[in-house]
């Protein structure tokens, strides 16, 4: 066994270890197994969805996708990895390997509606956030819904090269359907909510039902939600879109994330399922380095730095 193995494996045990000491809790209780949709929307065909709200059949599943709206897409060079074709480019073995350990996750615990949120701003949350969902889609028919939902500083439109609005705001609000305000660009199977215009009252939006209702009925048709959330220790937001999610992930950034604020910040999940921590900007160097897995979670550190 090569030592990478080796490291990845005694990770594995010691995880494990870890989560019977409580660490990683899934709480039944916050889990939407059998959701129950708040509002209806008026323009979906009742025939397309299940008693739970959820669309079904892989046909009506594709006409109800056609209805998003094509776009155009600029992604920035260098921090969107997996637009250029490189399979190669830095970075992306550690979004591969992060990928793999949630679907080794996904087989104990239902894992699809994803939050990724971090401390602080500038932390990563949009860069991972963007490029998971970019390596979930990379696996042939994989479909993932990438969503801004950092309403008060949203990033992803500009990282992705595409317009704001109509996106999650709107949605929000009741002015469009879940599929007015969703592009699909040029990787295919990849969609995109982005954060739309700008609100005064982001907290109240975000509680207000349509966004727990939204992701219950979109889980269908998606094998990767990945939210894109506002950092969790300045505000709550985080904390409650938790909530309507299946698991956590938690950015970190590599020295500069101060430990009592990283550990604050967990504390805000604590009644959620947080399913890893990621390190994100480690310095390059050895391989060993990069796929090193924490004892107290499942963190990947990402190797791209700028
Ligand atoms: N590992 C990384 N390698 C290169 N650039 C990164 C990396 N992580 C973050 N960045 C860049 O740092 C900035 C802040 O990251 P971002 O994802 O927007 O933070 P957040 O969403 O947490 O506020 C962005 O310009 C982003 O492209
Ligand atoms: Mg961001």
């Amino acid at each position: 066994m090569s030592r990478i193995h080796e490291a990845l494996k005694k990770a594995e045990d010691e995880r494990a270890a870890s989560r019977q000491a409580n660490y990683i809790d899934v709480n039944p209780d916050v889990l939407p197994r059998n959701p129950i949709p708040q509002m209806p929307v008026e323009s979906i065909s009742p025939a397309a969805q299940n008693a739970s709200g959820q669309f079904h059949a892989p046909a009506a599943q594709d006409v109800l996708l056609s209805r998003t709206i094509e776009s155009k897409w600029a992604p920035e060079a260098g921090t969107m990895l997996f637009f250029d074709e490189d399979e190669q480019a830095f970075g992306t073995e550690e979004f591969r390997t992060l990928r793999s350990r949630l679907y080794q996750i996904r087989e104990r615990q239902p894992l699809r509606k994803l939050l990724v949120t971090s401390a602080l701003p500038q932390e990563g949350k949009s860069f991972v956030s963007s490029n998971l969902a970019q390596v979930m889609v990379r696996q042939h028919g994989r479909k993932a819904l990438l969503i801004d939902a950092d309403l008060r500083a949203s990033q992803l439109h500009r990282t992705l090269g595409t317009n704001a609005t109509p996106g999650l705001a709107e949605y929000l609000l009741g002015e469009n359907d879940e599929f007015s305000v969703m592009q699909r660009g040029p990787m295919e199977n990849l969609f995109f909510i982005p954060a739309g215009r700008m609100v005064s009252n982001p907290a109240e939006l975000l509680g207000n039902g349509r966004l727990k209702s939204l992701l219950s009925r979109l889980e269908s048709l998606f094998d990767w939600i990945i939210v894109d959330a506002p950092p969790a220790v300045p505000i709550s937001d985080a904390a409650l879109l938790a909530k309507y999610c299946d698991g956590v992930l938690m950015v970190v950034r590599s020295n500069e994330t101060p430990f009592d604020v990283a550990r604050k910040a967990r504390m805000e999940f604590k009644d959620s399922a947080l399913v890893g921590i990621v390190l994100n900007g480690v310095d390059g160097g050895t391989s060993y380095s990069k796929y090193y897995y924490a004892a107290y979670g499942n963190e990947a550190r990402t190797g791209a730095k700028k």
